[in-house]
């Protein structure tokens, strides 16, 4: 690599993404997205808004959407702040409250792209290793850390720590503590009234996954005001495009497409879990759209790798993760539709019966 590159970046490894195929007809159950479409007011909205107010900037303090976050949420305006995905969001959180060499703690095996995040803010990561059932570690509460990052429910377990685990810890750690809950609309969880009464939690959410909108790149982060105002002189002044500004808004006007679908997805979940033990597989238990499933004793014989590639030649994408060795026995299943599901699990039965 190029001299000319600062020493830390010369030296990261970047984030690579789960895959998105340039071909259509792959039953796609590989990065956590919706199997459900938007409501169709979402729809309607974006093709109104395709006009010539494109040309003008949108509004940089988003002041509609989060005065209907602070609504559906009950949580004042001056407490949230929205990003380009929460991706946008997590990235500025470490560019506000970390510098060179400060420690960023994690729980590990995690959201894979903290690493990064860290890695090119020249930031010090210190990893914690998870239980094997994937409770709190116990020495997250890192002396001196300026942030710890908690996905909870976790990524790639699924897993779902309770609120009192959360806030003991908030209140235990040096920093901030980040709660990612990207996934918590699958579970009956959620941590968001942390900020009335810690002044160092951020809540952090998506509408990638519960609301079927990753395409727009819509994160909204939950903090006291304080930080709020802080982490705003961070973030891009523009950073959130006018067309995902109206989605947003609309997807929050139709909160209850997004929940019957969330509802849904919980059972199709649950249907898995099941057939996937039946078949020999150990699976966390998961409060999330999609589940952890590892090769148990009585499938020796085959392993992980193989079965994703195998899945693949038929269409079917699922997540293998080579890395950590922990997770190398592993596949990440998104939770599809249920004819999808189907499709899954008939591959599965024949490639495990061969
Ligand atoms: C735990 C977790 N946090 C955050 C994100 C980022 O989501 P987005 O940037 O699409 O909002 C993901 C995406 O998979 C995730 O798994």
């Amino acid at each position: 690599m190029s001299k000319l590159f600062r020493n830390n970046i010369a030296a990261m490894r970047g984030y690579i993404p789960g895959e998105q195929p340039q071909d259509s007809g792959y039953i796609k159950l590989n990065t956590n997205e919706n199997p459900y479409p938007p409501p169709p007011a979402v729809l309607t909205r974006l093709r109104d808004a395709c006009n010539g107010d494109l040309r003008l900037y949108p509004d940089p303090d988003a002041h509609v959407l989060r005065a209907k976050l602070g609504e559906v949420f009950s949580v004042d305006s001056q407490q949230i702040i929205v990003g380009n995905g929460s991706d946008e969001l997590l990235n500025i959180i470490i560019r506000s409250f970390a510098g060179e060499g400060d420690k960023i703690v994690y729980p590990n095996p995690t959201y894979g792209y903290y690493k990064p995040l860290i890695d090119i803010q020249g930031a010090t990561a210190v990893p914690v290793e998870f239980p094997a059932d994937y409770s709190l570690p116990n020495d997250l509460a890192v002396p001196g850390a300026r942030i710890t990052f908690l996905a909870n429910p976790n990524g790639p377990s699924g897993t779902l720590l309770p609120y009192s685990q959360v806030a003991a810890l908030c209140a235990r750690i040096d920093g901030v503590l980040v709660v990612d809950e990207a996934y918590v609309d699958f579970s009956q969880g959620g941590c968001i009234r942390l900020i009335d009464e810690h002044r160092n939690a951020i809540v952090v959410r998506t509408m990638s996954k519960s609301f079927s909108l990753a395409g727009m790149r819509i994160g909204f982060a939950f903090a006291p005001a304080e930080l709020i105002t802080g982490m705003w002189k961070v973030k891009d002044h523009y950073n959130l495009n006018r067309l995902s500004l109206v989605a947003a808004e609309a997807a929050l006007e139709n909160i209850d497409v997004m929940r019957a679908h969330a509802a849904q997805v919980c059972e199709t979940r649950q249907r898995l879990s099941g057939r996937l033990l039946e078949l020999g597989f150990y699976v966390w238990d998961s409060r999330a759209n999609f589940l952890l499933a590892r090769i148990g004793e009585s499938l020796a014989g085959h392993d992980a790798a193989t079965l994703y590639a195998q899945l693949k030649e038929r269409r079917i994408l699922v997540r293998y993760f080579q890395n950590p060795p922990r997770l190398a026995d592993c596949l990440r299943i998104s939770i599809g539709t249920d004819a999808e599901t189907d499709a899954l699990l008939a591959a599965l039965e024949e490639l495990l019966a061969a």
